[in-house]
């Protein structure tokens, strides 16, 4: 674990067994995970009525100490008192951007309040309202895993010509070897920018964690084949690939997904243009490639936005991204038909961990002197994984 939690446990308190029912519930510790990590203090009753009235009150007390991020798939009743929204790629900025800032409450999924801390300075202290909101895609790339490929790499004679590059949804472990490899750090909405520079950096990519992003930028964006990559299952000797394969590939991608973008099927794209004729169909690039070749468009949580923001007054358009945004979408964009791609409703679980009750206590904690949920990276972990995300920052057009 390259991260740690600082809680006083309650009087009492015995850390349970890490069962999968008590890590869900954010009742238990799994320090392999990025998830189900235990989340003490009295919450607020979820049907308090004061909530709203207790969170402005601590907001207001903290003042210019606190500055609170809300990625674009939080709830509204947490975006509603976010002093900035945005993708990981914008938020990782604003964090870096506020030195001013006491604390940083990050309302958003472990791995961005990790980077938070890695790119803020060491007076500041990074938040979690909900210790349970981690990535289920983060945790589909352990480090001994990523380690033991990287192993296989050198055993089949290639590690010195693989660049690493690695999606902002990983541990700061992975990001750390990712910087420690000579690799870069993308996000949704630079990921083309990010594998070019890896192209001139070396003969081929190793990209960890979302196969799905990794493939649709190099065929999409890079104009790569699907036959330039190969899928490594660090579940399998020698990742499930022989070493020619790996020899000839351009992109080995990691065998990981998100499970809420990985649900969207082709068949729903057929679905909903019958439903809606004349509708655009924007997904995120986590999506497989099966649905982003169907799609009209493909975008970044932010770019999304932007492009629905942009769209024509009476425009229809199926979105096939997490069920948060599209709602907000919906009701802020009034002119234009907006749905979601799914018939079925699909939000992050982990995103929406962070609520309005965790969200209150952590902002009372913190107004009452009581530093809760603080989120905190290694130094050496931190080191190598802001190497990484400074190559990434200095990026043309980051
Ligand atoms: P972006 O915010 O970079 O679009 O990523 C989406 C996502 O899945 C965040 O967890
Ligand atoms: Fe992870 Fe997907 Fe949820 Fe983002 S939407 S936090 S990638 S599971």
């Amino acid at each position: 674990m390259t991260s740690t939690t600082h809680n006083e446990p309650p009087s009492g308190w015995v850390d349970p067994e890490p069962s999968p029912l008590l890590l869900l519930l954010g009742q238990a510790s799994d320090t392999g995970s990025e998830r189900g990590v235990d989340c003490p203090g009295a919450l607020p009753a979820p049907s308090d009525p004061d909530l709203v009235a207790r969170a402005t009150r601590a907001k207001e007390a903290l003042g210019g100490r606190v500055f609170v991020l809300g990625h674009h798939y939080q709830r509204d009743e947490v975006v509603a008192f976010a002093d900035v929204t945005g993708d990981s790629f914008k938020l990782a900025r604003e964090a870096a951007a506020r030195p001013e800032a006491e604390f940083i409450v990050f309302c958003g999924v472990h791995f961005m309040a990790e980077s938070a801390d890695i790119l803020t300075g060491d007076h500041q202290k990074v938040v979690l309202p909900d210790l349970a909101a981690g990535c289920s895609m983060a945790d589909m790339a352990g480090i001994d895993q990523v380690e033991d490929a990287w192993r296989t790499l050198e055993e089949v004679g290639i590690a010195d010509s693989t660049i690493p590059v690695t999606y902002m949804n990983s541990t700061a472990a992975i990001k750390a070897f990712t910087g420690r490899n000579r690799g870069t750090i993308c996000t949704s909405s630079n990921a083309e920018t990010s594998l070019k520079w890896a192209f001139e950096q070396g003969e081929r990519v190793l990209f960890l964690p979302d196969q799905h992003l990794g493939r649709n930028t190099a065929v999409m964006k890079l104009g790569l084949s699907l036959d330039d990559c190969v899928v490594f299952d660090p579940r399998k000797p020698g990742g499930g690939v022989t070493p020619e394969r790996l020899r000839d590939a351009r992109m080995i991608l990691w065998r990981g997904h998100c499970s809420v973008h990985g649900r969207f099927t082709p068949q729903n794209v057929d679905d909903v243009r019958e439903r809606i004729p004349g509708v655009n169909v924007i997904v995120h690039p986590e999506c497989r490639n099966e649905v982003a070749v169907k799609a009209d468009a493909i975008g970044s949580t932010e770019g999304i936005i932007k492009t629905i923001a942009a769209a024509e007054p009476g425009s229809a358009w199926a979105v096939g991204t997490e069920l948060n945004l599209v709602k907000r979408l919906a009701s802020q964009f009034p002119d234009k038909r907006i749905s979601f791609l799914d018939k079925t409703v699909c939000y992050c679980s982990t995103m929406n961990r962070i609520d309005l009750p965790h969200f209150t206590w952590a902002m009372e904690s913190l107004a009452e002197g009581r530093l809760v949920n603080q989120i905190t990276v290694d130094p050496d972990t931190a080191h190598w994984a802001r190497v990484a995300l400074d190559r990434m920052l200095a990026l043309p057009g980051a």
